[in-house]
């Protein structure tokens, strides 16, 4: 069968790195990107899939029904993968409105508008909508708490986790009330191209080429578990062609890092691969700063589920998808060189200042 995809928030960070990795495995299916191109969203990042024949990608906004709609209707979408959202904690200390807007109204608005599609499509059982969530709904862990698993209460600590986690229970609901074919996802911590320079590890790669301060926060010994973003495509993939509609299935590659331990070994990987470092060994950089208010201690996926049902395993070790993800911001200073604009600028002195 052909899937048709609706793939929003294609133009950020994850989202693109589904795009490329869909267009690369299934050429014959249509991919249509919507994509309101926020701070987070770069249509650079897609132009090489233009001359692609069933490539389209559309400007616009996950709450404009109307809009979303057309869009289902003349596209004729029978899967959506959902990946639009504000997705950065820090912005959303700041300023919560937009996440409550984009990641609770807009999936709400996704979801009412696919349902109606569906329903005029006869409701087929081949049809999907993956909502693509986050491990944050699951709050902090203690240093002995297992790793969070599907049946983990939600316990969301910040304005994006409190919203995501909102997102979820709709499209939990959506199955429930009305036997939408929807799926969600909960994953862990993603690294690799394509991510926008304020997140941890881009900022960190950028900040050493640019001889910068390393501004940690707190203690330093807060943990995260990584995956590479690839290996988060590909648990999409099988979800979307294998996963039981109406379960949630944890994504997270059993890497569990501690965020001081983590610069150190980005530091030392620069120091390897990058040629004319202005400050070196770039440790020196390393900065303790205010610590982020609410900050989760620790955050790790028990992804046995996912691994046991749908046969599903990460492909690279952290090791290697750090070294793989300083490679490419090495070589393509093109894409994130333009990034660090005054906006970038105004938001960074807004957090470190
Ligand atoms: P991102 O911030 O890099 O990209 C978000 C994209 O959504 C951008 O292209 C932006 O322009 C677009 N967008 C924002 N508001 C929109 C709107 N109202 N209408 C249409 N498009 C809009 O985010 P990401 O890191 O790629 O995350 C993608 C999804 O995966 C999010 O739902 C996030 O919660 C989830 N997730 C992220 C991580 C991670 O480590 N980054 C981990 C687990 C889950
Ligand atoms: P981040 O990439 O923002 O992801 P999340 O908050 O969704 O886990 O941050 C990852 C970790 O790194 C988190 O514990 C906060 C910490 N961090 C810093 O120490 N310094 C920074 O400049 C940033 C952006 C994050």
């Amino acid at each position: 069968m052909q899937r048709r995809l609706l793939i929003t928030g294609g133009a950020g960070f994850i989202g693109s790195n589904f795009v490329h990795h869909w267009c690369e495995t299934y050429p014959s299916d249509r991919v249509v990107v919507l994509d309101a191109l926020t701070y987070a969203g770069n249509r650079a990042t897609l132009n090489d899939l233009d001359s692609h024949d069933n490539f389209r990608f559309v400007q616009g906004d996950i709450c404009d029904r109307p809009m979303v709609d057309q869009l289902l209707a003349e596209e004729q979408i029978n899967t959506v993968a959902h990946f639009a959202a504000e997705s950065h904690v820090d912005r959303s200390i700041l300023g919560p409105d937009a996440f409550i807007r984009t990641n609770v109204v807009g999936t709400f608005t996704l979801l009412e508008a696919f349902r109606h599609h569906w329903t005029g499509r006869g409701q087929l059982e081949s049809d999907r909508f993956l909502h693509v969530s986050t491990d944050e709904v699951y709050g902090s862990l203690e240093a002995d708490d297992p790793a969070f698993s599907e049946t983990t209460p939600y316990a969301p600590n910040s304005p994006y986790s409190a919203s995501k986690a909102g997102s979820d229970h709709l499209a939990r609901a959506y199955f429930h009330t009305y036997g939408m074919p929807t799926l969600v996802t909960n994953c862990s911590n993603n690294y690799g191209p394509y991510h926008f320079p304020e997140k941890l590890i881009p900022l960190m790669c950028i900040n050493i080429l640019l001889g910068k301060p390393l501004p940690v926060y707190g203690d330093g010994q807060n943990i995260r578990d990584w995956l590479y973003v690839k290996d988060h495509c590909t648990a999409l993939d099988v979800v979307i062609h294998k996963g039981q509609t109406g379960e949630t299935y944890n994504v997270g590659g059993n890497n569990e890092v501690k965020n001081i331990d983590l610069v150190h070994m980005l530091c030392d990987l620069m120091d390897d691969l990058a040629p004319n470092l202005p400050v070196r060994p770039s440790r020196q950089l390393i900065t303790f700063v205010k610590d982020r208010a609410g900050h989760d201690r620790r955050y790790a996926i028990d992804a046995n589920k996912i691994k046991t049902q749908l046969g599903w395993t990460p492909s690279v070790t952290v090791d290697e998808g750090l070294r793989q993800t300083i490679e490419w911001f090495l070589s393509h200073e093109e894409w994130w060189q333009p990034l660090l604009s005054e906006d970038y600028q105004a938001y960074y002195q807004k957090v470190y200042a």
